[in-house]
């Protein structure tokens, strides 16, 4: 292992586009260094593969020595009805949306144990909430990060470890504006909410750059839901 990085270290999950690029572009503007794990990058990491996020993680602790944040932000939504929905179609969303963050939490933890500091942000959804059209998979692998996120909160505390989720509301990214059924719903909900304009990555991007300061010490199994005050939880 190379000698200690001086300054914060961070995993940004999906950080190549979207939440996770106003995530990994914010924690950098905040002084932090940000490893990206993406399969859209050059160094493509995808974080189903157990192997893969192995080989990843352990590659920044040979750079830096040291892993501060994990953001688990990679996921797809894709529309599919219950009724066409097969069981490979599932498979591949849970294991996207929740296995990821499960190995990825994995990975990281020990180093985060033994340096009795760390900082976990999982990214769920608003669609928890409100159960979205055709999405019984999507919903249910963003409501296993919250269960997942407040049960590994209760065990790290100890350990200095902080484990909290955010739950965007809709927000304004390439994975959205290529989904013609995302762009249907937009403006109604957008007419719906309290502050009625679109959500920008910029604003999850904020309370992620909280929840991952030493500031935030007192704040973990929570919840935060940023979605322009469409629905209050
Ligand atoms: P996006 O589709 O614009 O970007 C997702 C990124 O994740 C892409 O760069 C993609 O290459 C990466 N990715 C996908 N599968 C991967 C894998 N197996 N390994 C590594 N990287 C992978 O998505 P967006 O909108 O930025 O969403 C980010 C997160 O926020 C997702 O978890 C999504 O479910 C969640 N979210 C987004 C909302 C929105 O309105 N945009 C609302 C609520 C939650």
């Amino acid at each position: 292992m190379t000698a200690t990085h001086k300054g914060p270290v961070a995993i940004v999950t999906g950080g190549r586009q979207g939440i996770g690029q106003a995530v990994t572009d914010r924690l950098t503007r905040d002084g932090v260094t940000v490893e990206v794990f993406d399969i859209g990058c050059e160094a493509s990491v995808d974080v189903t593969d157990p192997e893969d996020v192995a080989a990843a993680v352990s590659g920044v602790v040979r750079r830096y020595g040291r892993i501060d944040i994990l953001v688990n932000n990679a996921g797809i939504f894709p529309h599919v009805a219950f009724d066409e929905l097969d069981f490979a179609a599932w498979r591949r969303v849970l294991t996207t949306n929740l296995d990821s963050v499960f190995l990825c939490s994995k990975a990281v933890y020990p180093l985060m144990k033994q340096r009795r500091y760390g900082r976990i942000i999982n990214v769920s959804s608003s669609a928890f909430f409100v159960g979205d059209f055709d999405m019984t998979h999507y919903t249910a692998s963003k409501g296993g990060i919250i269960g997942f996120t407040r049960s590994l909160a209760k065990g790290a505390g100890r350990h200095g470890i902080t484990v909290n989720s955010v739950a965007p509301g809709f927000i304004e990214t390439p994975g959205v504006l290529a989904s013609p059924e995302e762009l249907a719903l937009f403006d109604e909900i957008v007419s719906e909410q309290s502050i009625p304009r679109r959500g920008r990555p910029e604003d999850i991007a904020a309370c992620v750059s909280y929840l991952a300061s030493p500031e935030a010490s007192f704040i973990t199994g929570q919840l935060i839901n940023i979605d322009g005050g469409h629905r209050f939880v």
